[in-house]
């Protein structure tokens, strides 16, 4: 079944049934591979992106609930966004593989909340799961892309 999403200002036509999650979709239908498979049950954040501004689980959510619905990848950040540069200038990642998910929910804090305080940092990216334990780094990114 066609349908029509739109992913990082661009419409895209998709086929595929309305309960795939979006996570196969951009992944396997629109060449979108920065946004990572790690649990598939919602519970570690790889898989993070946002939609309408807010980061939601693409592992969970079947696109027939995406109709109209703006959705930023981190391919949409273009690579020179703030939190982007604040993760390279700080040398975030140790593996790397939740990172795009943790800066897409860094992203979706900052935009909601410019001077977050630990305690807010640390309520926002709690749903993503880092398995090498970035979590100070990732703090202090986020900290230095607020400054
Ligand atoms: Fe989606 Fe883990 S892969 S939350």
């Amino acid at each position: 079944m066609a349908t029509s999403l739109e992913i990082n200002g661009r419409t895209v036509q998709v086929e595929a049934a309305p309960d795939t999650p979006l996570l196969w979709v951009l992944r396997d239908e629109a060449g979108l591979t920065g946004s990572k498979y790690g649990c598939g049950v919602g519970q570690c954040g790889a898989c993070t992106v946002l939609a309408d501004g807010a980061p939601v689980r693409s592992c969970s959510l079947p696109v027939s609930a995406l109709a109209g619905v703006k959705i930023t990848t981190i391919e949409g950040l273009g690579g020179t966004h703030p939190v982007q540069e604040a993760w390279v200038k700080l040398d975030v990642p140790q593996c790397g593989y939740c990172q795009s998910g943790q800066i897409m929910s860094a992203v979706a804090l900052l935009a909601g909340n410019a001077n977050p305080s630990d305690a807010d940092i640390d309520a926002a990216m709690d749903g993503n799961i880092c398995r090498c334990g970035a979590y100070q780094r990732i703090r202090a990114a986020i900290r230095e892309a607020a400054a």
